[in-house]
């Protein structure tokens, strides 16, 4: 036989499905994995059927339907403020995976550099490495309980080779809603180097005490150079339906969705009907959701903290990544990993160890990401399964 091609040398399961894997085996509770295991809004299922009934089942135009990206236009210029020309700027996609899939290859070649920010989602470097690009990880500085960006260290890490910086806002794993001046210090950075910008939004909604979701392509002047991704996954519970979408201006969008057909032709045709005809949903939708995640973060947060473990308070999304304070290095704690099972075997709840989000694994040895997104019955009971056992 042939060898596999070499980009799949470095592909291993990732540590989120192992764990998964793991917890199911003991019947335990999975805080682990990104999905939220709550219902996908009624009018959005609805609209669905009807267009499942009624003859959607065609392939779409290759960037998606008309309806659903005037629907994302009108949503990115009144809730992101971004200057979008219109429908022509967004690209409907599998997910905003597929959208960044299409992003890096119509963007970047082999041997190219991109900047994250560490701690990272292991899928942007996962995706950059099998298309030859290199992640150059570029860490954020904690301080007083907040995850920083510092300008110095973005500069230090540029080269000739590097192409583009991605930021993830609000973040995965570490929780973090990049603010005016660390975004405006980002793209003085950016403009000084002639770099694209990519954005990770999926959890725009989800931006806690008051704080503002700042779309980084709403910037002056950063509209030009910046692909903004976001989706439906997290803000309406459909991480398995695989719809989401890049914006970005009508020439940069154009490549995209022409990469985007030869990917995938299209994004599935009668769940962009579906999503369209629902859209817009309710402001009280939104404020329901942060307000259902806010009472779930403090449960959390207080868990882990009853149980010694170092947990702030995320800022956006739904994490927490918690530091294994005192209790590192004690028996069953030696490292993250050591930790994840402990965990598992002892409460029957799962989170990441948190070297998968780091260049260097090493680096994330004292942390654990536990995601909330779960039923309240669901969360209560990881939570007292975790005091119970460690508090
Ligand atoms: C930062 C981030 N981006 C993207 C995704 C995946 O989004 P989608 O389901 O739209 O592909 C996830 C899922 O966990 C995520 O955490």
């Amino acid at each position: 036989m042939k060898p596999f091609a070499a980009r799949t040398d470095a592909l291993r399961q990732s540590d989120i499905r192992a764990v998964t894997f793991e917890v199911n085996r003991v019947g335990g509770i999975n805080l682990g994995q990104g999905i939220c295991d709550l219902a996908t809004p009624a009018p959005i299922v609805e609209a669905t059927v009807e267009a499942l009934q009624h003859g959607s089942q065609i392939y779409t135009a290759y960037n998606g339907t008309s309806d659903l990206r005037e629907a994302v236009a009108e949503k990115a210029r009144s809730f992101n403020g971004i200057p979008v020309e219109g429908p022509e700027s967004v690209v409907v996609s599998t997910g905003s995976t597929g959208a960044f899939l299409a992003t890096v290859l119509t963007l970047f070649e082999p041997g190219d550099e991109v900047v994250l920010f560490e701690p990272f989602y292991g899928y942007h470097a996962g995706i950059l490495r099998l298309q030859g690009v290199e992640p150059v990880a570029v860490p954020l500085a904690k301080t007083g309980g907040r995850w920083r960006f510092e300008a110095d260290r973005l500069a230090a890490a540029i080269t000739g080779r590097t192409k583009a910086v991605l930021v993830c806002t609000p973040a995965n794993p570490s929780g973090k809603v990049w603010d005016e001046g660390e975004l405006r210090a980002l793209y003085a950075e950016a403009e000084r180097h002639d770099l694209w910008v990519l954005t990770d939004e999926i959890y725009e909604h989800m931006v806690y005490d008051g704080r503002r979701h700042l779309s980084p392509a709403s910037l002056d002047g950063a509209y030009e150079r910046t692909v903004t991704l976001s989706g439906f996954s997290k803000t309406f519970n459909m991480t398995g339906w695989r719809l989401g979408y890049a914006v970005a201006p009508v020439a940069v969008a154009e490549k995209i969705g022409l990469v985007n057909d030869l990917t995938t032709i299209c994004a599935p045709a009668p769940l962009q009907h579906g999503l369209a005809a629902a859209l817009p949903l309710p402001d009280d939708y939104y404020e329901q959701m942060l307000a259902d995640y806010t009472v779930k973060r403090t449960l959390m947060v207080d868990a882990l903290r009853a149980c010694g473990f170092e947990a702030d308070p995320p800022e956006g999304a739904y994490y927490v990544l918690a530091g294994l304070g005192e209790r590192l290095g004690q028996p069953g704690f030696e490292d993250a990993r050591a930790a994840t099972t402990t965990l598992i075997e002892t409460a029957g709840v799962a989170c990441v160890p948190g070297p998968s989000f780091f260049a260097d694994p090493a680096d994330g040895d004292g942390h654990l990401r536990f995601c909330y997104a779960k039923e309240r019955p669901v969360l209560e009971e990881a939570c007292e399964r975790l005091v119970d056992a460690f508090g």
